[in-house]
């Protein structure tokens, strides 16, 4: 597969063009990469109003995906996730539909923001007993028992799967689900841009997914910040006609070609065999590790192929203590909080790789301890909208006694900035708990 960006840059970089444009560096500087950081001269297209290189690009990333239209972005599925809900926005206006979005609890913060920033309303669907805040689930019978007794139909769905956890959801049931109530289906697919790739393909935009993000960084060989919005062929295609203005709304006006460069390099990579054999090779054998380590007595958590999550917490660990374990051996996991561990591995995790892993992991005996259980989650008191919150004037708490206040801020939590209890709402007694659970001693409260 052809890489229009790429070529472009290194015939740009290899001329002795003085360089009287953005950036600053002007091709030369300290990390060794700046003769291939240029901006949106002449030839090098236009992000976004893209009809040369990056429009070439984009299109061998569709046929890869699938996809009736792919963009690039270079702010990650944060940005992606905004305009898939400013799309939603245009397309209830255009369809005289009302403004609000049914969405699956464990969002990312960037729903949140987008939500806030575009002032749209928010109806959430919290799952049955969800065990912890970064999980969500519902199947396509519940969500259509849901739809059908809904008095009003929300414009779109928004779910996230893969989950942080690595949980993935029917994507496909409900999809078709979505389809018979006529409500769009967005999915926040950030951690599973791989799925297309293996044998079996899952990803969203190819089982019922009108809209979905990838961040590319997070599961394949990307710079950070890579990330791609998908529309499906059969969504509606007013979609796509303003998609690349969706986008905009959001996005810096100076993209990376750095980033651009990494995505359309990407393209020739996924486009081989080699990529996919190596892939599925990967996940053939992590699926054998998760067997040994299940054999073993560990308790793990979600069916992403790509990711072990280890229910440290079961086996007797907190989730820190057996992170620490790991670093001491070398190994840096994703994310680990009292309960949990995340690892996650490349498409072409070596044998050394995965054995170090489970020699270490193998290595340790099943305790028991005495744990705390994670404080349930349950609804919050929604005082005023999300938009509304982000703009008040707010004030730092002590957690501790900030029972009673209303929450201001995005996110309560970094990594994974999944927030439990989302801003505008009244802050209760179990969110304390949450609060102390997950060791946040500070909050931002609405000042009333
Ligand atoms: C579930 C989920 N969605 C969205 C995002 C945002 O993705 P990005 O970092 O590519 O902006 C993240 C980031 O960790 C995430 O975990």
């Amino acid at each position: 597969m052809n890489t229009p960006i790429c070529d472009f840059v290194k015939k740009y970089a290899e001329t002795n063009t003085l360089r009287l444009h953005m950036p600053g560096h002007k091709g030369e500087g300290l990390l060794g990469v700046e003769h291939l950081d240029i901006t949106e001269i002449d030839g090098a297209d236009t992000l976004y109003s893209a009809d040369g290189i990056i429009k070439q690009s984009q299109e061998n990333a569709s046929i890869l995906f699938g996809s009736k239209n792919t963009y690039y972005s270079c702010e990650g599925s944060s940005l992606c996730i905004r305009a898939m809900l400013y799309l939603a926005l245009l397309y209830a206006k255009k369809n005289s539909l009302p403004n609000k979005i049914l969405a699956l609890r464990n969002v990312h913060k960037s729903f949140v923001s987008g939500i806030g920033l575009l002032d749209l309303d928010v109806e959430w669907y919290f799952g049955k007993n969800p065990s912890n805040y970064l999980s969500c689930s519902v199947s396509p019978e519940d969500l259509d028992a849901y739809l059908s007794e809904s008095a009003e139909l929300p414009v779109a769905f928004y779910v996230t799967s893969p989950d942080y956890l690595g949980n993935m959801l029917d994507i496909s049931g409900i999809s078709k689900v979505c389809k018979k109530h006529g409500v769009l289906l967005l999915v926040d697919n950030a951690h599973g841009a791989y799925l297309k790739f293996l044998d079996a393909s899952c990803h969203p935009i190819e089982i019922g997914a009108d809209l979905c993000c990838d961040s590319a960084h997070k599961t394949l060989p990307a710079l950070t910040g890579c990330a791609y919005l998908h529309v499906s062929s059969s969504a509606p295609s007013f979609l796509s006609e303003n998609a690349e203005n969706a986008l905009s709304l959001f996005a810096s006006t100076s993209p990376s070609y750095l980033l651009l460069q990494s995505l359309d390099r990407l393209n020739s990579i996924l486009d081989t065999d080699l990529f996919k054999m190596q892939l599925q090779s990967t996940a053939n054998k992590i699926n054998r590790l998760k067997e040994r380590l299940t054999d073993k007595g560990y308790k793990l958590v979600g069916n992403e192929k790509l990711k072990l999550t280890v229910n440290a917490k079961e086996y007797g660990f907190s989730g820190f203590e057996l992170a620490k374990i790991l670093k001491q051996n070398e190994i840096v996991s994703e994310f680990a909080d009292p309960d949990f561990v995340v690892l996650m591995f490349s498409y072409k995790a070596s044998d050394y790789q995965l054995n170090k892993l489970s020699e270490v992991l193998l290595s340790l005996e099943k305790r028991t301890i005495d744990g705390k259980k994670i404080p349930a989650v349950s609804p919050c008191e929604t005082v005023c909208s999300i938009k509304d919150a982000i703009s008040a004037v707010s004030e730092p708490i002590s957690a501790q006694y900030s029972c009673g206040r209303v929450l201001a801020t995005l996110s309560v939590s970094c990594p994974p900035a999944v927030p439990f209890i989302v801003c505008g709402e009244r802050i209760s007694a179990e969110t304390v708990k949450l609060f102390e659970y997950y060791g946040i001693n500070e909050c931002r409260v609405i000042i009333e």
